[in-house]
């Protein structure tokens, strides 16, 4: 169990962080993001790209230990209403830094902007994990986040490898509907 935690700070991407960024994700991605994909995630309104990064960096540390980029999305429901979310679509820590709560600090940043986002809170955000990425599910999960089901992921990826892999989509909601269970062990 781990005693002590690294008071990481979590803050917007910026351009020096780049090449660290890119090697992180080089090491945590099959699919490798492009500088052109970190831009769009920094410029467009509807996206976040947040750093990790040590309180009292050494020299030559890495700036970056870990990051995330998530996307804004909505959802309907049966009443037309809408429900806007955030979908996570990547996260990774720099190998060297990984079981040190680099991740668990990330998910906690974008979980508080659940709360806080104006004009109104988003609901809930989600993430799509690899059936056989145990790491991240069990990170998910220790976080706060549940399964509610395997599906389709919702970017694009080459068929092949949708194919072969299921994907488990994973939720954190500010509020889980109550169930009623109504058999019970006699
Ligand atoms: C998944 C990943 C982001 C976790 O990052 P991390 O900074 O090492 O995670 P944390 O240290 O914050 O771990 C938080 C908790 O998650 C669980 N966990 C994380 N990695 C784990 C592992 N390898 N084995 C078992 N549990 C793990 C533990 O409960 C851990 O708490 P503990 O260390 O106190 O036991 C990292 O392994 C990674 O970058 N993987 C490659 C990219 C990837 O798979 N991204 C997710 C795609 S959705």
């Amino acid at each position: 169990m781990r005693t002590k935690r690294t008071p990481w700070i979590i803050r917007p991407f910026t351009t020096p962080d780049l090449a660290n960024v890119l090697e992180i994700d080089a090491a945590g991605y099959q699919m490798h993001a492009t500088q052109a994909d970190l831009e769009a995630y920094r410029l467009r309104p509807d996206s976040l790209l947040m750093v990790a990064s040590h309180p009292a960096p050494r020299r030559r540390a890495p700036l970056a230990v870990g990051f995330y980029a998530a996307t804004y999305l909505e959802d309907f429901d049966a009443a037309g209403r809408e429900w806007p979310y955030y979908h996570l679509d990547r996260l990774a820590v720099d190998p060297d830094n990984r079981r040190r709560g680099v991740a668990a600090a990330l998910l906690a940043d974008l979980v508080a902007r659940l709360k806080t986002d104006e004009p109104r809170p988003r609901q809930k955000a989600v993430a799509y994990i690899d059936e056989d990425n145990l790491p991240a599910q069990l990170c998910a999960r220790a976080a706060g986040w549940r399964c509610t089901g395997a599906t389709e992921p919702c970017t694009p990826r080459p068929a092949a490898a949708a194919i072969a892999k299921t994907l488990y989509r994973f939720e954190y909601r500010l509020s889980w509907p109550s169930v009623k269970i109504t058999n019970r062990l006699t």
